[in-house]
């Protein structure tokens, strides 16, 4: 995949961080207001066409990211910027105008349609909010975008009920290209849909951002699942990113030890690297993004943690070209079975 990066990036986010109130209590001893700490010291940038996996356990702020970016949440602090504008300081005319380049593709493709609405509606929507063309054109432009989907346009005054889960997944499609935005934030749009089908929507957002060259932030849970689609690849731990590089690379080296452990439950490509790799089975669950742990946030689970994690964030540096990894021992070599407490 080919993405340019000439011009600068298209979105990027500077060490964004968003906290949400979780009411009161008593934390360490002391009266306080509890927050959950969501997403913190978040930065990484997208370019035009470029498609960017961000993969992590539930829970770990992917969607919070994505919608703290398209501003649906005020972020706590940090910045956004989308073609070169802040996007906290973006008037309602403003606004209006940058969600026409972005877009938000939704994990749940029976919650996120309309039910009263027909397709033919719900994917003209934005076209309607933007004032763009007439009834007409935009009804036309609905029966194009639903041939490119691969769903009939005969089926325009359908309601989502007659259409099966994948069949929904490329209504939503439809409608994020509907205004043929610059980048598309896609939750997790394939993690409800059965195995089968999976691939296939997968290949026609491919073959999407090929025709209109579309830059993706593309969540999932998965690591397998973003390995087929993405450029780059971001890992997130707990409201942090531990570490981002070209896709390949995170694939066949990964230097942080949770990439690692996520990675140990792919199969990879080169069969040699498959062959040596073993099942790294994490102790225990997340722990709370209220409070969560000091130092480096993965030092409960992490198998090769030592004093210093716990007591010293770890800085996020770059391990080799365009590769950054938060991790005070970072090294490419996977976790070995004796350091693993299980
Ligand atoms: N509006 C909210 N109010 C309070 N807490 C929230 C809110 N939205 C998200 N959270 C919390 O923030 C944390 C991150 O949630 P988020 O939905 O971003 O995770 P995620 O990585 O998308 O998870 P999943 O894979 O399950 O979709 C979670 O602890 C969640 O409970
Ligand atoms: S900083 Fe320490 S606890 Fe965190 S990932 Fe690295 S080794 Fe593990
Ligand atoms: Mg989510």
């Amino acid at each position: 995949m080919a993405f340019d990066t000439s011009q600068g990036p298209l979105l990027k986010v500077e060490h964004l961080t968003k906290e949400f109130p979780a009411g009161s209590g008593v934390f360490g001893g002391r009266f306080s207001k509890s927050v959950v700490s969501a997403v913190n010291d978040v930065s990484f940038e997208i370019y035009p066409g470029e498609t960017f996996g961000l993969v992590g356990e539930s829970g770990c702020g992917k969607s919070t990211t994505g919608r703290t970016i398209m501003r649906l949440n005020r972020p706590t602090s940090g910045k956004v910027f989308f073609q070169g504008r802040d996007v906290a300081a973006m008037n309602h005319r403003e606004l209006k105008a940058m969600r026409r380049d972005m877009q938000f593709i939704f994990q749940d493709p029976y919650a996120s349609l309309n039910p009263r609405m027909t397709i033919g509606e719900i994917i003209s929507e934005p076209m309607t909010i933007h004032g763009v063309g007439t009834m007409e054109e935009r009804m036309e432009t609905v029966r194009e975008l639903l041939d490119v989907v691969g769903l009939n346009p005969e089926h325009i005054n359908r309601y989502p009920h007659e259409f099966s889960g994948g069949q929904r997944q490329r209504v939503g499609i439809a409608r994020a290209f509907a205004l043929k935005p610059k980048l598309i934030i896609c939750d997790e749009p394939v993690s409800a849909l059965d195995v089968s089908i999976q691939a296939q929507v997968l290949n026609l957002l491919k073959d999407l951002q090929d025709r209109y060259g579309t830059a993706y932030l593309f969540i999932a849970h998965d690591l397998s699942v973003v390995q087929h689609i993405s450029d780059r690849v971001a890992v997130m731990y707990l409201g942090k990113m531990v570490e981002v590089s070209d896709w390949k690379t995170l694939y066949t080296e990964p230097h942080h030890p949770y990439t690692q452990s996520l990675l140990s439950a792919v199969p990879v490509p080169d069969p040699d690297i498959q062959k040596t790799r073993k099942r790294i089975i994490l102790a225990g669950d997340p722990p709370s993004p209220i409070d969560p742990p000091t130092g480096c946030r993965f030092h409960t689970r992490c198998p090769i943690a030592q004093a210093k994690c716990s007591q010293e964030q770890p800085e996020w540096r770059e391990v080799a070209p365009g590769h950054f990894c938060a991790c005070h021992f970072a090294s490419p070599f996977p976790i070995k079975e004796s350091h693993i407490d299980l």
